[in-house]
């Protein structure tokens, strides 16, 4: 799907918060882990540290900090919220859903709260559905999280998977705004492409037996040479067809936040879409693949550097399990 923002309805994110656990991992340390080297997974990934929760750490622990943060910058209470949507794949339990539990935690009593589960795209997709549920009068102040805790469903043996992800989590308040905001999204899946980057067991397919643990399906099973093509095919095709349809072209594009997966991926859309090193945020080498915290953690990143002005145009896409994508594309307004 893809939409441009309706005519006079201007919303933007006026308040970002992040959270990154304290433990880091390095690729040294990976490296007496199983059998790779810094060497490789720099070469391969332009990963060098990655950050892992604590063993009482769940994601819920990872998204306070980071929801407290954007109430903050937005000068909101909690109690102001009324839509919470947690993007995640790795959430606290089945159900209730994280999004419930944050909500009574933080103290939300007039939020409608969920989950949302579409792979390491889940932020953009809950980012679509706040707009889209603002826009259609259903809320005011959504405060949108992306986080995920892809260190407990790791296989720390398999080098091919282990690598590759980290730990983290972000968090956006949305509000209406006088100019600029939200120009449009496109989202799209691919449920062909489901085997190659999924978590077997422990649904209602394949529930948890004591032979599904043994056999290690709980665990992130991927094929990592189709996501790599898949991601790089997506990473262009989503943000070209979302200029598209917002009327604006890749040269107007100031600041670029694509999922921190690989820096090759991220290399190979800049070459294809053209976009100049310094308008692109990466923060791949020091947090891995944080999943549905990537792009809000490179987002808070960004603000922090003073690196998005009033006005800028920013183009977030994202791709993942699913297999899904989806951009985002913004006039930065603050306010
Ligand atoms: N250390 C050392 N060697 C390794 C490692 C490792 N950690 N992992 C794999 N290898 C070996 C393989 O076994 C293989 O050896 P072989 O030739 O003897 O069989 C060799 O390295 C090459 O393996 P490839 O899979 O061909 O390596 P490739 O260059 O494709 O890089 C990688 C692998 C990094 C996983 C790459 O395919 C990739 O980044 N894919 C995308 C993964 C991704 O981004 N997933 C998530 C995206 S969606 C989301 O965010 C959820």
């Amino acid at each position: 799907m893809i939409g441009a923002a309706p005519n006079g309805f201007l919303a933007s994110i006026t308040g970002i918060g992040a959270y990154l656990p304290e433990r880091v991992l390095t690729n040294h340390e990976l490296a007496t882990m199983v059998d790779t080297s810094d060497e490789w997974i720099i070469e391969r990934t332009g990963i060098r540290e990655r950050r892992i929760a604590a063993p009482e750490q769940a994601l819920s622990d990872l998204c306070r900090p980071a929801i407290g943060q954007a109430l903050a910058q937005a000068g909101m209470e909690a109690s102001d919220i009324d839509l919470l949507i947690v993007a995640t794949v790795t959430p606290d339990m089945a159900f209730p859903s994280t999004g419930a539990i944050l909500a009574d935690e933080i103290g939300m009593p007039n939020a409608g709260a969920y989950d949302l589960s579409a792979g390491c795209t889940g932020f953009m997709y809950a980012l679509a559905q706040a707009y889209g549920m603002m826009a259609a009068g259903l809320a005011e102040r959504p405060l949108v999280v992306g986080g995920d805790v892809l260190s407990k469903i790791m296989d720390w043996t398999d080098r091919r998977t282990c690598v590759l992800f980290g730990d983290g989590a972000g968090a956006v308040v949305l509000e209406r705004v006088d100019h600029g905001g939200f120009l449009g999204f496109e989202l799209g899946a691919d449920g062909s492409g489901g085997p190659e980057l999924f978590l077997p067991a422990g649904g209602s397919r394949l529930p948890a037996t004591a032979e599904t643990v043994a056999e290690g399906k709980h665990f992130t099973q991927m094929n990592g040479r189709e996501v790599f093509k898949f991601a790089t095919r997506v990473l262009v095709s989503s943000a070209e067809h979302i200029l598209t349809k917002c009327d604006r072209t890749i040269d107007e594009v100031d600041v670029y936040i694509p999922h921190q997966a690989n820096v090759r991926i991220i290399d190979h859309a800049l070459r294809k879409l053209e976009i100049p090193k310094d308008k692109v945020v990466v923060n791949v080498d020091r947090y891995g693949n944080t999943s549905s915290g990537s792009i809000p953690l490179a987002l808070a990143e960004a603000d922090a550097a003073g690196r998005l002005h009033e006005g800028d145009l920013v183009l977030m896409t994202g791709m993942g399990a699913g297999l899904t994508w989806g951009s985002a594309l913004m006039q930065w307004s603050s306010k």
